[in-house]
């Protein structure tokens, strides 16, 4: 039996806490959040520490799960590290790259495994699409293209997930289209320049975000991306565009499937585990109560079908992994740091761009 914590039990982390309770040969002793703590212990039947310290210095905790808002994931990680306890991290994995690099490294340096939640890597679609370009069916790839947009309706209350000190924006807290697009490329880019904007949503009703950012990536050996994310579109689009030598593959959320296309050819294939689930995400992405591509949760609000499968899949290869399995090639990149590391400095880098209004190498970053 693993025995887990979760520090932050809002929206995302009590969906985890109660998959994990119920994945075989895993538990979960108990939970810290200071809002929502008690609630959530109570329905899972642990205890609700009082205090961070006192959830993570316990011998009946083997891994802490870090689920709390994006700039407050530095002090659980580090003093899980210290504790020698195993840690998860939601993404994004920190606001800097330094502090990335610290959390990583006080990881490494006490001998735990440091897993990012970096959970697109589980979609059944995107793990097809790797294995595609593994096997050379789209050739060389020589651009990719994700588009993460929609459009935001005032808010009757504004997130944290809005504000850009909290969640670092849209960049930031969408990072997985970056993930998704460094591993299809095999890693960080040379040299980023990012635009961006508050172009739409200025004035007390909104955060302080962009909501509209331009990525344009250039990697080694004449390949390029371009990322675009925010809510300033009244066109809502979510998708990753894979353009190769020989053919092409499209990992549409929105209007959610697969295609491959090769030979003028499509064949298609799913995003998720089932069509019902696909289907399922196309119904949200297109239904009245969804602000374009952008849907944000909040304490008390439950992850939809096809999230929940994804979380199952994440938290059962967590649990295997401290079960002693050993992670495939693709996969490793999340227990190294090398993804975590990988898109918090090519983030690092574009915020640098957009500021210092230039191209930045993202060597300047890592110092590598
Ligand atoms: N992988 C994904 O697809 C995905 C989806 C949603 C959220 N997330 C990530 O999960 C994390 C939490 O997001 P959320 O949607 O659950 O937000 P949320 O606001 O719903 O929940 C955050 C919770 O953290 C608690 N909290 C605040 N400060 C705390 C502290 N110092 N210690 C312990 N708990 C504290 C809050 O009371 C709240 O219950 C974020 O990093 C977010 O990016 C990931």
């Amino acid at each position: 039996m693993i025995n887990y914590a979760v520090i932050g039990v809002g929206y995302f982390g009590a969906d985890l806490a109660r998959i994990m309770q119920e994945t075989e040969d895993a538990t979960i002793t108990v939970v810290y959040d200071p809002d929502n703590g008690e609630t959530i212990a109570a329905e899972l039947g642990c205890d609700a520490a009082a205090s961070l310290e006192q959830a993570i210095n316990r011998a009946d905790v083997d891994c802490v799960i870090v689920a709390t808002p994006n700039y407050l994931h530095k002090e659980p990680v580090i003093l899980a590290a210290k504790h020698k306890k195993h840690v998860f991290c939601e993404k994004p994995i920190a606001l800097s790259y330094q502090d990335c690099d610290e959390m990583v490294r006080a990881c490494e340096e006490n001998g735990v495994i440091f897993m990012a939640g970096h959970i697109m890597n589980f979609f059944n679609g995107v793990h097809y699409a790797k294995e595609l370009i593994q096997q050379g069916v789209i050739g060389k790839v020589l651009y990719c293209h994700s588009a993460r947009n929609g459009w935001e309706e005032q808010q009757p209350s504004i997130s944290w997930k809005k504000i850009r000190e909290k969640s670092g924006g849209h960049l930031y807290h969408h990072i997985h289209e970056l993930d998704c697009v460094q591993f299809i490329m095999g890693g960080a880019p040379k040299t980023v320049t990012m635009t961006a904007g508050n172009v739409a949503h200025q004035g007390e009703s909104f955060g302080d975000e962009d909501d509209m950012l331009f990525l344009n990536l250039e990697f080694d050996d004449n390949r390029f991306a371009l990322l675009e994310w925010g809510s300033a579109f009244r066109w809502g689009e979510h998708y990753v565009l894979i353009q190769g030598e020989k053919g092409a593959i499209k990992l549409d959320m929105y209007h959610c499937g697969g295609t491959l296309r090769v030979n003028g050819q499509d064949s298609h294939f799913l995003i998720h585990e089932s069509q019902e689930e696909d289907d399922d995400r196309t119904r949200i992405y297109t239904g009245a109560s969804m602000d374009g591509a952008i849907q944000y949760g909040q304490p008390g609000k439950r992850t939809p079908l096809w999230l929940n499968t994804v979380m199952r899949k994440e938290m059962k290869y967590l649990n295997d992994i401290l079960h002693g399995m050993q992670p495939t090639e693709e996969f490793a990149k999340l227990l190294t740091g090398e993804a975590a590391r990988a898109a918090i400095a090519t983030a690092d880098a574009c915020t640098k761009s957009r500021y210092e209004n230039r191209k930045v190498a993202v060597s300047e970053i890592t110092g590598a």
